[in-house]
């Protein structure tokens, strides 16, 4: 994919999909618990960190690091190439020199940069080795009218976590949406799904897909809405189907843990939804059957409205956006 130069002669930084994400824990024996019962499975320790492998073909997904605060890390991001490292490193604010991913593994080259206002950290990463591949599931479903399943054959799940497959989106309250907005779209191909706007016409609420021409990709990657003060909203995981999303909402339910909202289905994206609190009260969701758009997608851009998030699934909790 070629990049392209926007009207301030800043280079877009073609990003090609979510990689993987930081947390700091202050009790990581907590943490990395959860981590397995949410689905993650443990690839290496070393040092206060502890690398989590998905399903997918990322070499990792979850990294846990202990430490004196509950903390969010930020987000990687995969680049093309390390020309775009390179020029990262010189262009984004607050950006290190590239910099090896010596004890992660699959290893990898990085530049972190600080968000321009908010200064959490965002990761972009190029030339890790992929040799990652986990079976998956083979399940098909009978419906009234077609049957997919042989005869004399039963559906056989045996009860555990859901898998996680891959890191899918995050999402972040931030303090200046206008210039967040302006600073994702200009600087790399971050390209808006859905915008939510106030009544007086301001954008408040954004989810942004990556541009990859008429490749197909997810509904989103990225989202952030305005708000008073700047957190991690959540972060999000792709399991296989259905029945595992819900074998896995039932194993951390029966495991003790605490449901933040779900199951249900989105509206903007579509996914099947089910967000949980970790130990330390960051949310991380399980999710399903999103959306996939691409250069045709038209934005779509909607009024801020208590009902827009969900279908079906339980009412909106308390809180969920503040
Ligand atoms: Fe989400």
């Amino acid at each position: 994919m070629t990049t392209d130069t926007n009207t301030t002669g800043i280079r877009r930084i073609p990003l090609v999909r979510p990689a993987h994400i930081y947390y700091t824990h202050k009790n990581i024996d907590k943490a990395r618990e959860f981590l397995l019962n949410f689905g993650f499975k443990e690839t290496k320790r070393v040092g206060k960190s502890t690398y989590y492998e998905g399903t997918g073909p990322d070499p990792w997904v979850y990294c846990a690091r202990e430490g004196d605060e509950d903390e969010f890390g930020g987000a990687a991001f995969l680049v093309e190439s390390m020309d775009d490292l390179e020029y990262a490193s010189k262009t984004l604010p607050d950006a290190t020199k590239i910099y090896e991913l010596t004890d992660a593994p699959g290893g990898g080259s990085c530049v972190t940069f600080k968000d321009p206002v908010d200064k959490f950290p965002f990761h972009l990463v190029f030339g890790q080795a992929f040799d990652h591949a986990t079976a998956l599931p083979e399940r098909q479903y009978n419906y009234p009218m077609e049957k997919h399943r042989p005869g004399n054959a039963t559906q056989k799940m045996e009860k555990g976590p859901a898998p996680v497959h891959k890191l899918g989106h995050f999402g972040m309250c931030v303090t200046d949406f206008a210039r967040a907005f302006d600073f994702y779209t200009t600087r790399f191909n971050f390209t808006p799904s859905d915008l939510i706007h106030e009544p007086s016409g301001k954008d408040i609420t954004v989810f942004l897909h990556l541009d990859r021409g008429a490749e197909l990709v997810d509904h989103h990657c990225f989202f952030f809405y305005e708000g008073p003060k700047c957190h991690v909203h959540h972060s999000s995981y792709e399991t296989h189907d259905f029945d595992t999303q819900l074998m896995g909402h039932h194993w951390l339910r029966r495991s003790g843990y605490e449901n933040c909202w779900g199951v249900g289905r989105h509206i903007m994206g579509s996914q099947i939804f089910d967000y949980w609190f970790d130990p330390s009260r960051f949310i991380v969701e399980h999710y399903i059957d999103g959306d996939l758009v691409n250069n045709e997608t038209p934005t779509n851009r909607s009024l801020a409205a208590p009902d827009n998030l969900h279908v079906w699934g339980p009412e909106v909790p308390d809180g969920f956006l503040e």
